[in-house]
C-alpha cells in the first residue's frame, strides 16, 4: 500500500480517538506500516501549543490568535511527521486535521471560511487527506460521554452548547460539500459496529 493520510474527525466525545486505536491494531494485524498522530500536539512544539490552546483561561486567547496557533501546530506537524511518513509509504492515522479548523474556528467562532481555507493551504502546503472519517454524534451525547469519562473539561469543551452545535453544523456542511473525501459514520452506534464500518470503508477506499 502507498503512504496515505487518513483523518478522524468529529465533535467532542464522538469516539474518534478509540476508533483510531482500533484501526491501528487492525492495520498492524496484516503488517501494514501505520502511525497514529494528532492535531494539535503531534510534535514537541505542538505539545506546547496544545497545552496553551486547551489549558488557558477562557478569555486569554483571541479568536484569530487561536486560529493562528492551530495553523502553527499543523504546519510543524505536516513538515516533521506527516510528509516524511507518507514518503516512506506509511499509513498516517491523524486525530483531527484541516476540517477541525473549519468546523471550530470557522463555524464555531465565526471566522471567515475563505481565510481559513487559505491558512490551511499554507499550513499543509496543499497536503489534503486521502480520506476523512467523520464520526457523527449529537453534541449532547458526545459531551455527556466526555463528562462520564471524568476528565475536567478543557477550554474548548467548556464552550456553550450553541458553540458545539455550530461546530456540528460545520461538519455536516463539510461532508455535504466534499462527498469524495469525507465519509460520515454514525458515531452513536456501538464501538464494535463503528469499527466494522471503519474497516469496510478503508477496505473499499484504499485498495490502490
Ligand atoms: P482533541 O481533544 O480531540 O484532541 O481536540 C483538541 C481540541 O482542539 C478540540 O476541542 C477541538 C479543537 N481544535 C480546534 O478548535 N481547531 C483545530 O484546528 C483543531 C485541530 C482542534
Amino acid at each position: 500500500m502507498k503512504g496515505k493520510l487518513i483523518v478522524f474527525e468529529g465533535v467532542e466525545g464522538c469516539g474518534k480517538t478509540s476508533q483510531i486505536q482500533l484501526t491501528q491494531e487492525w492495520l498492524q494485524s496484516f503488517n501494514t506500516s501505520v502511525v497514529v498522530t494528532r492535531q494539535p500536539g503531534g510534535t514537541e512544539l505542538g505539545l506546547h501549543l496544545r497545552r496553551l490552546l486547551l489549558e488557558a483561561g477562557s478569555n486569554l486567547i483571541a479568536d484569530r490568535t487561536e486560529l493562528l496557533l492551530y495553523a502553527a501546530d499543523r504546519s510543524q506537524h505536516v513538515e516533521q511527521v506527516i510528509k516524511p511518513a507518507i514518503r516512506e509509504g506509511t499509513i498516517v492515522l491523524c486525530d483531527r486535521y484541516t476540517d477541525s479548523t473549519i468546523a471550530y474556528q470557522g463555524w464555531g467562532r465565526g471566522l471567515d471560511i475563505n481565510l481559513i481555507d487559505q491558512l490551511n493551504a499554507i499550513a499543509t502546503s496543499g497536503l489534503q487527506s486521502d480520506l476523512t472519517l467523520w464520526f457523527d454524534v449529537d453534541v449532547e451525547v458526545g459531551l455527556a460521554r466526555k463528562r462520564g469519562g471524568g476528565d475536567k473539561f478543557d477550554r474548548i469543551e467548556r464552550e456553550t452548547i450553541e458553540f458545539h452545535r455550530r461546530v456540528q453544523k460545520g461538519y455536516a456542511h463539510l461532508a455535504a460539500s466534499y462527498p469524495e473525501r469525507i465519509v460520515r459514520i454514525d458515531g452513536s452506534l456501538s464501538q464494535e459496529v463503528v469499527q466494522q464500518k471503519v474497516q469496510a470503508i478503508l477496505t473499499s477506499k484504499l485498495k490502490t
